[in-house]
């Protein structure tokens, strides 16, 4: 059974990324959106997990695949092609975030980017595209942790590009709180998160911070509410 969704999953992701007629099967509604730090953006924490869950995916810009020259999984790899430090609207690593029709990227039927994520990457390139790493703890508050503040901004920007309504990798969509709780309750979020051996360590490499770890966690052990 888990086979059989892992390669209905990875079709999915073959499929994802043709350059097809716009479909939009969750009617534009997947996903929410994060709100970038008051302070600097984080390479590490804010904008590379975006781009592993919305573009370095199997059949689009991981290293295996590399569509049209862009492999985007890691900073070195990501500041090669398409990107000019200190200006997003020179570079079209911003720029096809908001083209049109199957120019877009993520491309249709993907969900385009939110305003909050393409806005995430505009202010990162515009303050110079660094590489800034071990800021999780400016970032990341693990007091008061609740679903919708502390878990759902994680989950969008990390995991939502391959766990939404048009592709439910391994069978897990997180679009919703019903979404995270099943995985939660197969028992396979807290060992996936914190790479336990036996599980797949997720997202695939690039492991969220340990705050981040964190933040999940309690809120896990808090009873993993839909707060
Ligand atoms: C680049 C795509 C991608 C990203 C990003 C991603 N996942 Fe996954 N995930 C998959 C795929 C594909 C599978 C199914 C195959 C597998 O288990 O390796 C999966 C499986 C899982 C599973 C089942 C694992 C198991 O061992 O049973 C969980 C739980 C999960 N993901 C949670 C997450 C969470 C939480 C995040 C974000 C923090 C995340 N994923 C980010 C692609 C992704």
């Amino acid at each position: 059974m888990r086979t059989a969704l892992v390669s209905l999953a990875s079709m999915l992701l073959l499929m994802a990324c043709k350059h097809e007629p716009f479909v939009d099967p969750n009617g534009g509604t997947t996903g929410g959106g994060t709100t970038p730090p008051a302070a600097a953006v984080c390479f590490e924490t804010d904008v590379l997990p975006l781009f592993i869950a919305s573009c370095a995916r199997a059949g689009c810009h991981d290293a295996t695949t590399r569509a049209e020259g862009y492999v985007l999984d890691s900073y070195a790899n990501i500041v090669k092609k398409g990107l000019k430090a200190g200006s997003a609207s020179a570079s079209k690593l911003f720029t096809v975030l908001n083209a049109s029709g199957t120019d877009r990227m993520p491309p249709p039927p993907n969900a385009a980017l939110t305003a909050d994520q393409k806005k995430l990457i505009e202010n990162w390139i515009n303050e110079g595209a660094k590489n800034t790493t071990n800021c999780a703890t400016a970032t990341c508050d693990t007091s008061n942790v609740t679903f919708s503040k502390s878990v759902l901004p994680i989950i969008n920007n990390a995991c939502l590009g391959c766990h939404n309504n048009s592709l439910a990798s391994g069978g897990y969509n997180f679009s919703s709180y019903t979404g995270v709780k099943a995985s939660i309750t197969a028992g396979r979020l807290l060992g996936s998160i914190n790479y336990t051996p036996g599980f797949s360590g997720m997202p695939q490499g690039a492991k969220l911070s340990a705050c981040h770890i964190n933040t999940i966690r309690k809120w896990v052990d808090a009873g993993a509410l839909n707060n």
